[in-house]
């Protein structure tokens, strides 16, 4: 029997350096029997040569190559469409397994799609978060990274120095560091700003953060009488218009004393909530530096764009895209591990696939399966 093929394609959207395999990951899949393919320069952005793959056991060579006969494809970004360029969907082998950071409640209609070529779609990002798939949370392992490089974007566009310094020359106060939100992204923020010597304060909607933010020695934000609004598997619920009034008041107050705001706020499946608004921005001092984390997703912050870096009366708002892929390759070696540990599942000794379709965590991020749409969180509601 001929060995499971599995396919590394190289990324194709735009601001995408990250890779879903490793020379470390494809050594494992090796050891799991696997025949694994990688597209030639498909880690070069992340700092893999070519030949680091070859010597973990894979093949290299072009894209056509790598996808014929492929049963499993590993991805970063879902597959490009008709109309975006080249069209990666129409490359997938039917039959195939796709698995990547698919995006599916943004995308239905893409979803839809692989139903249609007969693809077998799992999304990384439904994978549940139960201690179980703790080793397969690319969420977790993505957002952390980039809680962090937010901290280091803000440094870069800041000009003062963020620690407490006491020189000949006269006392350097150390800045002040507001992160809005305080899930994966927004604790390492909180956790870098804090290494770096700043005074750091956080704000969230769900009552469980107060503690966590706390715990790393930043001061929690809130308004006295704010609800808990923590909903089914520990994300938030929107607000309801009184308590964003008063939220926004709060949070309005406090920018004016702050000099780097980071903003991480989401809500899952819907536009990111606006937490600092025009009014907030014409607040803050001078000198001040906002970086929206959650641009892509619509924005936290009312003037943010998308890839730009956007200046109002000296407030620098920073919308940088993909900040994960901006720190690529730790971010590549995280996720090409939550990918290793979603697949190793599904093969059996010997290498062939045995796939438990009633396993919570295999039907949680399954998307299609013999040319339909199956995941609940899509189906249209009846
Ligand atoms: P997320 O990326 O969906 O959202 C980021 C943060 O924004 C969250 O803390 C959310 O409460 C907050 N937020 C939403 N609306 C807001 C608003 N209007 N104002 C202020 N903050 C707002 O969340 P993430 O980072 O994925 O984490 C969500 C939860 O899942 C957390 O409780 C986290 O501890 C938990 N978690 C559990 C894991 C596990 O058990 N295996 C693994 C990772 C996270």
């Amino acid at each position: 029997m001929a060995a499971l093929k599995v396919a590394i394609p190289k990324e194709r959207r735009a601001h995408e350096r990250r890779v879903a395999a490793t020379p470390e990951t494809v050594k494992k899949m090796a050891g799991l029997g696997l025949a694994v393919a990688v597209e030639s320069g498909a880690g070069v952005a992340a700092s893999y040569p070519d030949d680091a793959y070859r010597a973990a056991g894979a093949t290299v060579g072009d894209a056509a190559s790598t996808l014929a006969g492929a049963n499993i494809v590993l991805k970063v970004q879902r597959p490009l469409e008709q109309g975006e360029g080249a069209n990666e969907l129409a490359s997938l082998p039917r039959g195939t397994i796709l698995i990547g950071l698919l995006d599916p409640l943004m995308n239905q209609a893409q979803v839809g799609a692989y139903a249609q070529a007969g693809i077998t779609s799992f999304a990384m990002e439904l994978v549940p978060r139960i201690t179980r798939a703790q080793t397969m949370d690319a969420l977790s392992s993505q957002s952390n990274l980039a809680g962090y490089k937010a901290v280091l974007d803000a440094t870069e566009y800041f000009g003062k120095a963020m620690p407490l310094m006491m020189t000949a020359a006269g006392t350097i106060a150390p800045a002040r560091v507001f992160v809005l939100g305080a899930g994966v992204a927004g604790l390492q923020a909180i956790a870098t700003a804090k290494r770096l010597g700043a005074i750091v304060t956080a704000t969230d909607v769900r009552r469980a953060a107060a503690e966590q933010v706390e715990s790393l020695g930043a001061v929690f934000i809130a308004p006295p009488d704010l609800n808990d609004a923590e909903a089914k598997g520990g994300y938030a619920k929107e607000l309801d218009k009184d308590a964003q009034a008063r939220q926004a008041a709060v949070v309005a107050e406090h920018l004016k004393k702050q000099d780097i705001a980071i903003a991480t706020a989401l809500i899952p499946g819907r536009k990111a909530p606006v937490l600092i608004t025009a009014d907030m921005i014409a607040g803050m001092k001078p000198g001040s530096v906002i970086i929206d984390l959650a641009v892509e997703q619509g924005g936290n912050v009312a003037l943010s764009k998308p890839g730009e870096v956007v200046e109002v009366n000296g407030v620098k708002i920073v919308g940088h895209r993909n900040v994960p892929s901006r720190i690529a390759v730790d971010a590549s070696a995280l996720y090409a591990r939550n990918l290793l540990a979603f697949v190793q599942p599904l093969i059996e000794k010997g290498g062939a696939l045995k796939i438990n379709w009633d396993d919570e965590i295999v039907k949680g991020a399954l998307l299609t399966r013999d040319g339909a749409v199956v995941n609940e969180r899509l189906k249209p509601a009846a």
